[in-house]
């Protein structure tokens, strides 16, 4: 049975994006076994921020390897961890001084409501239509982007609430007003001011399907991620912020994406000028190895009393070395600045192809964390198209992801090391592909 062969005997439930069997990568290509190379925008799902197998995350890891590969966070400090809080105490917002480890995004967004609940003494959280948090049971209930993520898998943790998501291009209100919506939506959406709607859903939810008393967080994806790329208004998350403060309720931000330069800032919440409570990262943290964080101000870690949580791999010293050269890599070759400035480049270049292709109903996003929202002549998504454009991509060296409730939305998510040279030849491929 040759290798390749050995595909049929991994779980189905993977769904699969490509058939492609992988030998290396570096920077931002792919490479199969067949000897065929990719451009990767799709960065491993967000994670590979300073590009694959970066010499100096490498370089740290295979250090690491050789002096302590695992180290119990229950039973020592070891010094990866240590260096991984100093050097997170320079790019977290001020305020953030405390710091939980864990291995995926889905168990941090899960401690970090644990904690939210702890800190609290109550129970309820707010989450958003749309929203992506995980697969785990806790995260699986905080999570509506795709029916099929929670289908069969009743019951779900209760105490849930779903409010509406701020984003003008698919907002019900919009729409039943009548407003251009794709105007609004090109016209940096985050700078427009909001209707208000969802904020007095939020509101309301707060008043009818709960008590104010009653809520441990809000939690919130900053940018949505797999709910289809959508930039809220900056008055949505100043909102919040204000709600939280009101009612004494903890906001939290899932910057499992958004988080390490992908949007141009830090982390994205950085744009709307709100902190954030608890902050949750993951992904682009580390470079490609499991590590998660959930980061706080001392006075709400302190209420997370020893024992009341854990985990046996959680801020594992492999991890941690890797996410200290990743950090170090970011700011060194001012990867945020480049997320920024390469951002922009990519957003102009679709948004000029929308111009002349009415199947591109809208570009968004924030730094290199690009959507382009499909649809067919009556503006309804068309998933079928975005298949067809991402297989002739690949075909043409290519690799792109959707996302979106429908699938409609083809996303852009390059490492953060790419050129415009590069940027120039992918939106080369996706014009090429989309007309195929
Ligand atoms: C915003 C957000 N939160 C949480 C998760 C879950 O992360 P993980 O797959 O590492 O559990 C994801 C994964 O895509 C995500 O995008």
């Amino acid at each position: 049975m040759s290798l390749h062969e050995q595909t049929k005997h991994l779980s189905p439930v993977w769904a699969r994006y490509t058939t492609i069997v992988a030998d290396r990568a570096e920077g931002i290509m792919l490479y199969g076994d067949d000897g065929r190379a990719y451009m990767d925008f799709t960065c491993g799902i967000g994670v590979t921020n300073t590009g694959h197998c970066h010499p100096r995350v490498v370089a740290a890891i295979r250090e690491q390897a050789g002096l302590l590969l695992h180290g119990q966070a229950n039973i020592i400090y070891h010094k990866p961890m240590l260096r991984l809080v100093e050097a997170l105490r320079q790019v977290v917002p001020a305020g953030i001084d405390s710091f939980f480890f864990s291995n995926s995004g889905a168990e941090a967004v899960e401690a970090s409501l644990k904690l939210a609940r702890h800190a609290t003494g109550r129970t309820d959280v707010i989450v958003f239509d749309g929203s992506f948090h995980g697969r785990t049971s806790g995260a699986m209930a905080l999570t509506t982007s795709k029916g099929k993520y929670r289908s069969g898998y009743a019951p779900l943790p209760s105490g849930v609430h779903v409010a509406p998501y701020a984003g003008c291009y698919n907002c019900a209100i919009a729409k039943a007003v009548g407003r251009d919506r794709a105007g609004m939506s090109a016209a940096a959406p985050h700078e427009a001011g909001c209707c208000g709607n969802p904020l007095e859903r939020v509101e309301h939810i707060l008043h009818a399907n709960t008590t104010p008393h009653d809520v441990a967080a809000i939690l919130i994806e900053p940018v949505l991620g797999e709910g289809g790329y959508v930039v809220p208004p900056a008055s949505f998350l100043q909102g919040l912020r204000a709600l939280c403060d009101k009612y004494g309720i903890m906001l939290i931000a899932d910057e499992v994406q958004t988080g390490f330069g992908r949007t141009g800032k830090f982390f994205a919440m950085e744009h709307y000028g709100v902190t954030a409570d608890i902050i949750v990262a993951a992904k682009g943290i580390a470079s490609g190895l499991p590590l998660s964080a959930v980061m706080t101000r001392k006075e709400i870690m302190d209420k997370w009393h020893p024992g009341t949580h854990g985990g046996t791999y959680g801020g594992n010293a492999l991890a941690c070395a890797a996410a200290v050269a990743t950090l170090d890599v970011i700011i060194q070759e001012k990867l945020v600045q480049n997320s920024a400035a390469m951002g922009a480049v990519l957003k102009g270049e679709l948004s000029e192809l929308q111009q002349t292709d009415s199947r591109i109903g809208d570009v968004r996003g924030m730094g290199l964390m690009v959507g382009v929202e499909l649809v067919d002549k009556n503006g309804a998504p068309d998933a079928a198209l975005a298949n067809r454009t991402l297989a002739a991509s690949r075909e043409l060296g290519l690799l792109l992801l959707t996302c979106g409730t429908y699938d409609n939305v083809v996303r852009f998510i390059p490492p953060l090391v790419v050129t415009d040279a590069q940027i120039h030849e992918a939106v080369g491929i996706f014009r090429t592909a989309l007309n195929s």
